[in-house]
């Protein structure tokens, strides 16, 4: 197992569309335990194949608190085949560091994919998890949280993230 290097906004690769798992290989086994171990050592209650560069339709996510025992989900070839109400979420993500915002989400979804054995199954998700699966199904898509705010923090955020881009390149 090893813990990769997770991208940050802009990086382009955050902007690939990923693509289905045909079947879920040693090699595939083997992303979803490095993307688990990456997301808790960050640490972070998701994480998108696509945030370490690995354009296969795969997530992890687990929203167990720290008093909890933990609780890791994945999901590979997710789809959402319902969704239902509004909310709204003061969400993070691991390639926007030291960025949270409220984004609008559906309140309840129904998320259906394989799980780490390939094994499929279904799942009502609310509040968090909800939240988390749609957060993570768009990074799947290419789509950042950065999309789903509104213009003025949009433009605040894609500088503060550049400025802090360029500086960390230049003290590598
Ligand atoms: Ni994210």
């Amino acid at each position: 197992m090893a813990v990769r290097t997770i991208l940050h906004y802009p990086d382009p690769r955050l902007r690939e569309k990923a693509r289905p798992v045909a079947e879920v290989t040693p090699a595939i086994k083997q992303l979803v335990e490095d993307m688990a171990e990456t997301m808790y050592a960050a640490p972070g209650v998701g994480l998108a194949a696509t945030q370490i560069g690995e354009p296969h339709r795969i997530f992890v996510i687990d929203i167990a608190s720290d008093d909890e025992p933990s609780q890791l989900r994945v999901f590979i070839n997710p789809e959402i085949v319902a969704r239902d109400g509004e909310l709204v979420w003061e969400e993070g993500c691991l390639s926007f560091p030291g960025v949270t915002e409220d984004i609008d989400r559906a309140a309840k979804v129904r998320v259906r994919a394989l799980d780490a054995e390939g094994k499929p199954f279904e799942l009502d998700c609310e509040e968090l998890l909800a939240v988390a699966v749609q957060h993570e199904l768009d990074h799947l898509d290419g789509v950042l949280m950065i999309d789903r705010m509104g213009a003025l923090k949009k433009r605040i955020v894609d500088r503060k993230m550049r400025r802090r881009e360029a500086s960390r390149s230049a003290t590598r």
